[in-house]
């Protein structure tokens, strides 16, 4: 099966409104394809911030996906500071991160609560991209597989073979620090993921779902990782942030297009 690449900038709390325009200028500018053909090899995701979506949505949404960091599993209520899925779809937005890491981190995001706001995007028709991965200390004492293990069965418990999903292996260690998993090691977190997506869910399942990286991922090194037959994409921080790095990465994924 050929898995169309993902490939989605995450912009976490940062960049203004009023910058948008000027980003997505020199965005295109460095793409080698007019943005509206990028969809034809490559889907394209921009993350951003909660009010910045509609400023997102104006840059010509229909060659990308529109996504939020986060959202709330519930319809509506009493949540202060929370935000729906209904409202993410009046932004415009087709799809949502779960489960970042800094979420886990900072503020309490459990593998319950991912699997909740995974199934109801999907009771929405909205793409979830479930974020899975190891931090420092779980990965130098032996525990990467067991952690990987649990993030994802909690996830494929809610889960029918037929869903669309994109999962993002983030090593937590190799987030914001310029330190990227190698190739091969990514490569063998990929595959166990795919293996146990197949487990779980079916084989059809696991040879359709795309499995991204993230991790420090910059035009250097991402031409590598893409040449990992089980790495379908990136999930893109820092260096989403400058358009000329980000749309080089969007460059060498139409190059590596299978
Ligand atoms: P960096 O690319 O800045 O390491 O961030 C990765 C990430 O967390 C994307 O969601």
């Amino acid at each position: 099966v050929a898995r169309k690449i993902f490939l989605a900038g995450n912009w976490k709390m940062n960049m203004l409104a009023a910058q948008v325009p000027s980003y997505f200028l020199d965005f295109q500018q460095e793409l080698d394809r007019p943005l509206a053909e990028i969809k034809g090899g490559v889907d394209l995701a921009f993350a951003v911030p909660y009010p910045l979506l509609a400023a997102v949505h104006q840059q010509d949404s229909g060659s990308f996906f529109l996504a939020a960091q986060n959202v709330h599993a519930a319809t509506s209520g009493a949540y202060t500071g929370e935000v729906s899925i209904a409202m993410l779809k009046e932004a415009g937005a087709f799809a949502s991160l779960v489960g970042h890491s800094e979420r886990r981190q900072y503020y309490g995001e459990t593998d319950e609560s991912v699997a909740e706001k995974t199934k109801a995007l999907l009771s929405a028709s909205m793409l979830p991209i479930v974020c899975i991965g190891e931090t420092k200390g779980q990965r130098e004492s032996g525990a990467t597989k067991d952690v990987l293990q649990a993030q994802i069965s909690a996830v494929t418990q809610v889960l029918d073979p037929g869903d669309q999903v994109v999962f993002a292996y983030e090593p937590v260690w190799a987030i914001g620090t310029g330190l990227t998993a190698t190739d091969d090691q990514a490569q063998e977190a990929h595959a166990f993921i795919r293996s146990l997506l197949g487990k779980a869910l079916g084989e059809d399942f696991a040879e359709r779902t795309r499995i991204v990286y993230g991790g420090s991922a910059k035009p250097e090194n991402f031409a590598g990782l893409l040449t990992q037959k089980d790495i379908d994409g990136g999930l893109v921080g820092g260096a989403s942030l400058q358009p000329k790095a980000f749309a080089a990465m969007a460059n060498l994924a139409l190059a590596a297009t299978r």
